[in-house]
């Protein structure tokens, strides 16, 4: 083992000696140079090893993935992944080049076999078709589609501006002669933009609501831990090495931020909830469980476990549960007459209630069978609507029925609280009525990862029964370093700079919902324009003008609540606030164009 490792050692130095590696800036791998050494590298590797070899799939499976893709694309469900240049310690900006660009306009106006994007019947309309910028993206995007195909623009079709009654949102595509359109007879500054071209766009789309994500103290922390640590954590926490001091040092004060025994740090956000749901939704141990005369366990009602679950959860609430209740319907592999006898019925059963319905809740929680387990489980912020769980009535109901109670803070930790941030919970008052408060670090913390606070004996079985936790790499170092550091900022040290950092994000949503004459319960501000036509158009509109806010459409959101979300960070200035707000308006949607709109209140149901 010794002399592996002086083996492995000795390689790297001579690798490090190695001529070709100094070559490519790899030898003396000082932080500072590692952003252009990663370009270096890719530029000085010799073709041979990059090339890709194109793969021949098995029989069916190449078939299979074209209607796959090919039904995704129909659907305008193709999403790219498009790598930006993050700007320089800004937790707002991203340096964008044209041809990005084009294609991220390109898609907002793709909807696919419905043809070009036309305009709902409003006014005001603000798109002069000699506007610069508006006809560059448009010809670029027209041009530029990765994909090859035309983005889902009516073919031979080029923009114009329209103006129309009552609101301004978008671009209408007007049928072209083919030779104003077609890319191949753009001319090459149009359909190749060039590298040197980029675009700084300021965001209203990411989750770092409190701009810790570049705050020098997370950044420092992060980097000093992987000098010192090194970055691959190697294992799955439960494997001797991988989980650290540090780590647990994360997650003792984790506890102390909400007020719990104890907390379990997880991979991601994700990983939290599939094995908290995993590990809750778990059969009675076998001492516990009845034989019945052919030997095959019986299920008692102690054995039923029923999940309440609000229908605007997140994804990963959601997988976690079905992967609970699917596996408490599997035959068990260790039971020799499972392969003889019916499946057995669904141990875990999942009932979905309307979105924040306490009455209907009640209701159903009441007629639960005796001695069944029962488990309401709810996101508290809730992400696309910005509205929050009703976590007072949620601890009532938990007194009256004695359910366990599970609540996802993952928008709230750090967001709301006036005393540190300790989330929903803090804010109405309930912490210490919640079972399981499960957080990610990638929101507010700036950082990555997730966590569960609970009880030490929770904590016990979430690590053991967890499958998502167990099964799964542990948190890297830097990670841990960057997510205590963030507590330290934000929650703990003398609370001042938490405080501002709070103050300023809230006082943006403040005045967001005062232009757009709504109520902004949170940093998440949904604008309900309907149609998916219209969220894509408006968004497009906000990308010209240097804005990036997202369209939300289904099937994220339910069909008919197709929204902008707009999420802002105590990292914004008021002058990107007013530049954001300026912009709104200029499509109608200000407090005198939006009254009669609803936002931050759950304006519609999710798919689940
Ligand atoms: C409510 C909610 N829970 C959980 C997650 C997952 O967190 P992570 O990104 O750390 O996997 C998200 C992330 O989008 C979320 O919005």
């Amino acid at each position: 083992m010794r002399d592996q490792t002086k083996l492995s050692q000795r390689s790297w130095r001579e690798l490090e000696s190695d001529e070709n590696l100094k070559q490519i800036g790899l030898a003396s791998s000082s932080s500072k140079d590692l952003v252009s050494t990663q370009s270096t590298f890719f530029s000085l590797f010799p073709v041979s090893l990059s090339s890709p070899k194109k793969m021949t799939l098995p029989q069916h499976w190449d078939a299979w993935l074209s209607a796959s893709i090919g039904e995704l694309e129909r659907g305008s469900r193709l999403r790219e992944l498009r790598a930006v240049s993050p700007a320089h310690a800004d937790a707002t900006r991203v340096t964008v080049d044209a041809a990005t660009l084009a294609a991220w306009r390109a898609a907002t106006m793709d909807l696919g076999s419905g043809g070009g994007v036309s305009m709902p019947p409003r006014s005001g309309v603000v798109l002069p078709h000699s506007d610069p910028t508006t006809s560059r993206h448009q010809r670029s995007a027209m041009s530029t589609s990765t994909s090859g195909r035309r983005s889902g623009v009516a073919p031979n079709s080029t923009a114009v501006a329209v103006a129309d009654d009552s609101m301004a949102v978008g671009l209408m595509m007007m049928n072209q002669p083919p030779s104003s359109a077609s890319s191949s007879s753009l001319s090459p500054s149009l359909s190749t933009p060039t590298s040197t071209s980029t675009t700084t766009l300021t965001l209203f789309s990411t989750n770092d609501y409190l701009g810790l994500s570049t705050h020098p103290r997370v950044r420092q922390a992060a980097s000093q831990a992987a000098a010192s640590l090194g970055c691959g954590p190697r294992a799955s926490a439960l494997v001797p090495g991988a989980f650290t001091t540090a780590h647990r040092d994360l997650e003792r004060a984790l506890s102390r931020l909400k007020g719990t025994e104890d907390a379990l740090l997880f991979p991601t956000g994700f990983a939290a909830n599939a094995a908290t749901m995993a590990a809750l939704c778990g059969p009675v141990g076998k001492k516990n469980a009845e034989k019945n005369s052919s030997g095959a366990e019986e299920r008692g009602e102690e054995e039923l476990v029923i999940v309440f679950s609000d229908e605007l959860n997140h994804a990963s609430i959601v997988d976690g549960a079905r992967l609970a209740a699917r596996s408490s319907s599997l035959p068990s592999p260790s039971d020799p007459s499972s392969s003889s006898s019916p499946p057995p019925s669904p141990r875990v059963r999942i009932v979905i209630y309307p979105h924040n319905d306490i009455p209907y809740l009640d209701r159903d929680l009441s007629q639960v069978p005796r001695g069944a387990r029962k488990l309401v489980v709810t996101d508290s912020l809730f992400s696309m609507d910005g509205d929050f769980a009703d976590l007072p009535a949620l601890c009532a109901l938990r007194r009256k029925h004695g359910f366990l109670l599970v609540v996802d803070e993952a928008h709230a930790t750090l967001v709301c609280g006036s005393r540190c941030g300790g989330g929903a919970a803090e804010l109405f008052g309930v912490s210490s009525e919640i079972d399981v408060h499960v957080g990610t670090l990638s929101k507010a913390f700036g950082a990555h990862g997730g966590f569960a606070a609970c009880s030490s004996r929770l904590r016990s079985l979430l690590a053991n029964a967890g499958r998502p936790f167990a099964f799964s790499t542990a948190l890297p170092a830097p990670a841990v370093a960057a997510a205590l550091a963030s507590l330290e900022v934000a929650a703990f040290e003398s609370g001042v700079e938490g405080k501002e950092l709070r103050d300023r994000v809230w006082r943006h949503a403040r005045r967001v919902g005062e232009a757009l004459g709504l109520r902004a319960t949170s940093p998440i501000i949904p604008v309900f324009l309907g149609g998916e036509k219209e969220a894509l158009a408006a968004s497009g509109f906000l990308l010209d003008r240097g804005l990036h806010v997202p369209a939300i459409r289904p099937p994220t959101v339910p069909k008919g609540t197709s929204r902008l979300r707009i999420s802002l960070s105590a990292a914004h200035s008021d002058e990107d606030v007013g530049r954001l707000i300026g912009a709104l308006a200029e499509l109608g949607l200000s407090a005198k164009g939006l009254s009669g709109r609803g936002s931050g209140g759950g304006g519609g149901r999710s798919k689940l």
